[in-house]
């Protein structure tokens, strides 16, 4: 049996992702893997104050990025490297990709300056820069993900964005899967529950059994 893995689940908000991660994380447990199930930002209580600021106040966007990355440092040494040690499979809502999805595309920051924050921040003993070993990319176009999201609760502060910021976020994770396209899976998340599960579960044997 595979030790330690380490999987990201990414998607614009309102792409479904939260019900498979955790379809997800019993999967693994049924074949007695130990699970980790984390998100970002947050997974720490020092990391949840940070999603606390990063979701509710504004801020310029440098340093809504370097939030996320103290958050991201902060949950890396505490949580994630840890379980990765134990031989755990870590199941995270959200990792980096996210930081560049929605601070680089959605608020147009400068994508060189995430990818050095990106080598600090993920340079671990054990790894020269720790990353996914797979990344479930949830693929929605904004206008459906828009009319998930009318039924949902109170909107933070990212969900109550315009449709344009959704394109370009959409766009920038297009544009992490070009650059790293070995550890990602694109799910098309514009179907059924069932039918996503489905290609969730092809995604990760797939990747899995590599
Ligand atoms: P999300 O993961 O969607 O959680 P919930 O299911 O509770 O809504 O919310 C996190 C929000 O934070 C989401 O809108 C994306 C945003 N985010 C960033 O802008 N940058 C990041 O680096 C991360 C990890 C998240």
């Amino acid at each position: 049996m595979r030790q330690s893995w380490f999987v990201s689940f990414e998607g614009i908000d309102g792409a479904g992702k939260s019900t498979h991660i955790e379809g997800l994380a019993a999967w693994f447990k049924g074949k007695g893997h130990a699970v980790t199930l984390t998100r970002e930002p947050g997974g720490t209580p020092l990391a949840e104050k940070f999603r606390d600021l990063a979701l509710h106040e504004s801020m310029d966007a440098l340093t809504e990025a370097l939030v996320m990355f103290a958050a991201r440092r902060e949950h890396l040494m505490q949580v994630i490297e840890p379980a990765l040690a134990r031989g755990d499979v870590v199941l995270c809502d959200r990792f980096t990709d996210a930081t560049f999805a929605y601070q680089g595309g959605g608020r147009g920051f400068d994508w060189e300056v995430l990818q050095s924050l990106e080598r600090m921040v993920q340079h671990v003993p054990a790894s020269v820069l720790r990353q996914p070993d797979l990344t479930l990319w949830f693929d929605l176009p904004p206008e459906v993900a828009a009319q998930r999201l009318t039924t949902a609760r109170v909107p933070d502060k990212f969900e109550s964005q315009p449709q344009s910021f959704f394109r370009e976020v959409r766009s920038a994770y297009a544009r992490r899967m070009a650059e790293m396209p070995k550890r990602f899976a694109q799910i098309d998340a514009n179907q059924s529950r069932d039918a996503v599960w489905h290609d969730v579960l092809i995604a990760v044997q797939r990747a899995y059994q590599a």
